[in-house]
């Protein structure tokens, strides 16, 4: 991980509101590991707070993802604002 204070600053909103579901991005819980890469930025910002606009629309990515976990979603609609979201994939990074 790199150590700036981007990714110290996204760490923070992580613990607060995504650990209770995904323990730590190193413990692979929902395979956050690669995850800024797999469906890039622009999307992964879309992920986070309009989830279930992309369910809505039938979104290749997101519907599969609710395959693969079974039926189990997470309800990602987190009103960040651009600076959050970019500090939250730094610490993802
Ligand atoms: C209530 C539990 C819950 C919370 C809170 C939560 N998530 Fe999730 N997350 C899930 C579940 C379940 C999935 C897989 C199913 C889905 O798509 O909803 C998932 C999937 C993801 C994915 C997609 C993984 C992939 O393989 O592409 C990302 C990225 C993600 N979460 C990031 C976050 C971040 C960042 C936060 C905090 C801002 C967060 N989640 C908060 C439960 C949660």
């Amino acid at each position: 991980m790199v150590l700036n204070v981007d990714s110290i600053r996204g760490q923070v909103l992580f613990r607060a509101d995504c650990s209770m579901c995904h323990p730590s991005k190193a413990r692979l819980h929902y395979n956050l590991e690669g995850v800024v890469d797999r469906p890039g930025e622009p999307y992964l910002k879309r992920y986070l707070t309009k989830q279930d606009s992309l369910l809505a629309a039938k979104d290749p990515y997101a519907t599969t993802l609710i395959e693969v976990y079974n039926g189990v979603r997470g309800n990602h609609r987190f009103p960040y604002s651009d600076d959050e979201l970019n500090y939250i994939i730094a610490y993802l990074r």
